[in-house]
C-alpha cells in the first residue's frame, strides 16, 4: 500500500492547474481591483467599516479573514438572496472573485507589481445627485458615547410650516461617518416625536426598534452605508404635507471613543407635479395566520397575506423585525396559484443591514394577485442576537427586547409601460427589444418579435410585457433599434 505524505496529497488532490492559478494571482493585479470595488467604499478612513482596505498592508494582515467572510456572504453586507431577486445597488461577489481571493491567500498572498494597482476610486464626495433643494439638519450635534455600545436615537426635522412638499429625492448625508450604521426616515404628521424629544434630555430622543411611536404609514425610506439615493421617475413623487416632521433614526454602531454627529437630509423638490403619489402598503401583525406571540424557548413562522385590489407597481420592499427574526420571505401569487412573483428572500436576516430594497424597474403585481411576508423567528438560546438571557416570552412592540413583523411595500397604480421604467442606473436594466440577450438590438431580434406578433398568452418577445405581442411591442424595439445594450 503507498503512503502518501499529506503535503504531497494535497497537492495531488489540488491539481497543478490550481497551484499555477494560485501562483500567479498578486495582490495589485488580482486582488485590489475586487478589494477597491466591493470593500473600500466602508474599509477606509472616516467610514464605517472598522478597518481601512485599502494598500497592500492593510489587506494583507486581514487576507485569511477576508477569504472567511466572502466565502461565508459576511462581507460584503447584502442580505438579500441574489439568486431570487434583484435590487438596485446590490452588492455580491461572484464566484470567480471569492475564488481570486482564496487563491490569493492560499499562494501565500503575494504583492506582485505595484504597476498592475488599478489605484482606489475617487468615492463621491457631497450629494450623488446634484445640489438640493433643501437641507434638513438636525437641530444640534449628537455624541455617540465611547462605551463600545449601539445607539439608537430619533431626531425631529420641521419640514415647511406652510406649504406642502413635492419630493423627488430624500438623501441622507452622515456627518460623522464613522459611526453613521444606518438611518431610517419617517414622518409624523401627529406632533408625537416633538413631543418625544422634549420628554429625552439628550439631542432627539432614543428608539430602538423605529420611532417610538405606531410604526404605521410613518416610514419614508431608509439609508445604509454605500446606497444609491433613490431618485423618482418623473411624475412620481412622494408629498411631505405643511407642518409635518421629518423624522430621521440615526443607528450609531460601538466605538471605543467620542464621535459628534450632525447629519443632514438633503431635499429635492419634483421638477414636475406629481401625478402618481408613491404610498405604502403595510403587512403587520393583523394580517397573520395567527397571533403574534413568541414563547420562550420556542422557533414560529408567521405568514402574512394581503390582497392586492388593483393593479400595482411596486417600487420597493422592506421587511422589518428586530433581533429574533432570522429570515424573510416576501412573494406574491396569482388567484390560481399558477404564477409567483419573487419580491425579497433574505435567509439570514441581520438587524444591523436592514434596508428599503428597490427593484431595478417598477414591478407589476396585477389585481387579485395575494401578496405573501413568510417570517421565522428563533427565540431559543441558540439564536446568538436573541437579546434574552435565558429566553423569555416576546409580544410585539417597539422595545430591544421586543418583536416586529412588518413588510414596506412602496407603490404606485400601474400604468402600461411601468415595467420600462428604471430606478437604478440603467445598467440595471434589461435592455428593452434585445430579445436573443446577446447585447444588441439586431435584425434578429426584429424577426423573433415578428414570428411571435399577435401572440396573446406566454408570448416569449412581449416587451412591453403586457401579455400580448402588438404594435407596441414593435415600436418600441424599433426604437431600440441597433442600440448596443
Ligand atoms: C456597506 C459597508 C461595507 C462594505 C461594502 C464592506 N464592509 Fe466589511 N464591515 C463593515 C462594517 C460596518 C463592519 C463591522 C462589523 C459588522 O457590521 O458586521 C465590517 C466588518 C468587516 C470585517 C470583520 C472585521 C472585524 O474585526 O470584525 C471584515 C474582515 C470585513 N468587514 C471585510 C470586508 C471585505 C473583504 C469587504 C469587501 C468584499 C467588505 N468588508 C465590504 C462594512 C462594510
Amino acid at each position: 500500500m503507498i503512503r502518501w505524505s499529506t503535503p504531497l496529497l494535497l497537492s495531488t488532490l489540488l491539481g497543478s492547474s490550481f497551484v499555477g492559478q494560485a501562483q500567479s494571482v498578486t495582490f495589485h493585479a488580482d486582488v485590489a481591483p475586487i478589494i477597491y470595488a466591493h470593500c473600500t467604499e466602508c474599509h477606509r478612513v472616516g467610514e464605517i467599516g472598522p478597518m481601512p482596505l485599502t494598500t497592500y498592508d492593510e489587506v494583507f494582515v486581514y487576507g485569511e479573514f477576508i477569504e472567511y467572510v466572502t466565502a461565508t456572504d459576511y462581507m460584503p453586507p447584502w442580505t438579500p438572496d441574489d439568486t431570487y431577486s434583484h435590487f438596485v445597488g446590490e452588492r455580491v461577489l461572484t464566484d470567480d472573485e471569492k475564488a481570486t481571493l482564496s487563491a490569493w491567500v492560499a499562494a501565500g498572498k503575494p504583492e506582485g507589481n505595484p504597476a498592475d494597482n488599478p489605484g482606489i476610486p475617487s468615492f463621491p464626495e457631497g450629494s450623488q445627485i446634484g445640489a438640493p433643494d433643501m437641507v434638513m439638519p438636525m437641530a444640534e450635534p449628537y455624541t455617540h458615547g465611547g462605551d463600545m455600545t449601539d445607539q439608537y436615537q430619533v431626531f425631529v426635522l420641521p419640514a415647511d410650516p406652510d406649504n406642502d412638499l413635492a419630493i423627488r429625492a430624500l438623501e441622507v448625508r452622515p456627518g460623522n461617518r464613522t459611526v453613521s450604521h444606518h438611518a431610517i426616515l419617517g414622518l409624523d404628521v401627529t406632533g408625537t416625536a416633538v413631543n418625544l424629544d422634549a420628554q429625552d434630555p439628550e439631542p432627539g430622543y432614543e428608539s430602538f426598534g423605529g420611532f417610538g411611536f405606531s410604526a404605521e404609514s410613518n416610514f419614508f425610506g431608509a439609508w445604509v452605508p454605500g446606497a444609491l439615493t433613490l431618485e423618482y421617475p418623473p411624475g412620481i413623487g412622494r408629498v411631505i404635507p405643511a407642518g409635518a416632521d421629518l423624522l430621521l433614526q440615526m443607528h450609531y454602531g460601538p466605538s471605543p471613543i467620542e464621535e459628534t454627529d450632525l447629519t443632514e437630509v438633503n431635499v429635492f423638490f419634483a421638477e414636475e407635479p406629481i401625478e402618481r403619489e408613491v404610498e405604502t402598503g403595510i403587512m403587520g401583525p393583523q394580517h397573520l395566520d395567527q397571533f403574534f406571540f413568541l414563547p420562550a424557548n420556542q422557533e414560529r413562522t408567521f405568514h402574512g397575506t394581503m390582497d392586492v385590489a388593483a393593479d400595482l407597481s411596486l417600487l420597493s420592499v422592506a421587511p422589518h423585525c428586530h433581533l429574533i427574526g432570522v429570515s424573510w420571505e416576501v412573494f406574491a401569487t396569482s388567484p390560481n396559484n399558477q404564477d409567483t412573483i419573487p419580491l425579497i428572500s433574505i435567509p439570514s436576516w441581520d438587524f444591523n443591514w436592514q434596508g428599503f430594497f428597490t427593484f431595478p424597474t417598477l414591478t407589476k403585481i396585477p389585481a387579485g394577485y395575494t401578496l405573501h411576508g413568510i417570517a421565522s423567528y428563533d427565540n431559543t438560546s441558540a439564536n446568538p442576537f436573541n437579546p434574552n438571557d435565558p429566553p423569555q416570552n416576546v409580544t410585539f412592540g417597539e422595545g430591544t427586547t421586543d418583536e416586529m413583523f412588518f413588510v414596506f411595500f412602496d407603490y404606485v397604480l400601474y400604468e402600461e409601460g411601468d415595467e420600462l421604467i428604471a430606478l437604478g442606473p440603467s445598467d440595471d436594466v434589461p435592455c428593452v427589444g434585445d430579445l436573443t440577450g446577446d447585447g444588441v438590438v439586431s435584425v434578429e431580434d426584429m424577426l423573433y418579435l415578428l414570428s411571435d406578433f399577435g401572440c396573446v398568452t406566454d408570448c416569449n418577445a412581449d416587451v412591453d410585457l403586457d401579455d400580448a405581442v402588438t404594435i407596441a411591442d414593435l415600436l418600441q424595439l424599433l426604437s431600440a433599434f441597433g442600440e448596443p445594450c
